[in-house]
């Protein structure tokens, strides 16, 4: 079925130059961009859009990382949307990413890890909502 996902390319993609790159992988997979935003995330907004994670031990340096500079932010679409941007941003821990995923050729560490992607279509629409609205 034709999906939505909720992109973010995280801070340090974007310092590394690598916007255009990732949107590459994107459009090479059929997943088209309708809609993006570049921004600085306020603490709260990156602290609401991580709210499932708040108990983590990770939560705080997940949502101090993601406050560290600008973010680039899309929603793709595409036939199975969700999975294909699963497969192409590659495993969280870009140690154990498979070789030429988005994470294996671009992340340094699991929180510097270059994107963040939806993990199921029901998360997809409150993410895409968060950022853009309906
Ligand atoms: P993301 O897909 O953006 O969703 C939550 C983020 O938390 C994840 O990518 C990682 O960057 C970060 N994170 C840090 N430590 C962990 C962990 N142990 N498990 C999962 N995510 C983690």
């Amino acid at each position: 079925a034709i999906e939505r996902t909720l992109s973010i390319i995280k801070p340090d993609a974007v310092a590394k130059n690598v916007i255009g790159k990732i949107y590459t992988r994107f459009e090479e997979a059929g997943l088209k961009i309708v809609a993006a935003q570049m921004k600085q995330l306020t603490r709260e907004e990156a602290e609401g859009f991580y709210a499932a994670h708040k108990e983590r031990g990770f939560f705080k340096d997940l949502v101090d990382f993601m406050v560290s500079g600008p973010v680039m932010i899309q929603a793709l679409e595409g036939e199975n949307a969700v999975l294909k941007n699963r497969e192409l941003m590659g495993a969280t821990d870009p140690k154990k990413a498979e070789k030429g995923t988005i994470r294996a050729d671009f992340a340094d560490s699991i929180d510097a890890n270059a994107v963040h992607g939806s993990d199921a279509v029901e998360a997809a629409a409150v993410e895409i909502a968060y950022f853009f609205g309906k």
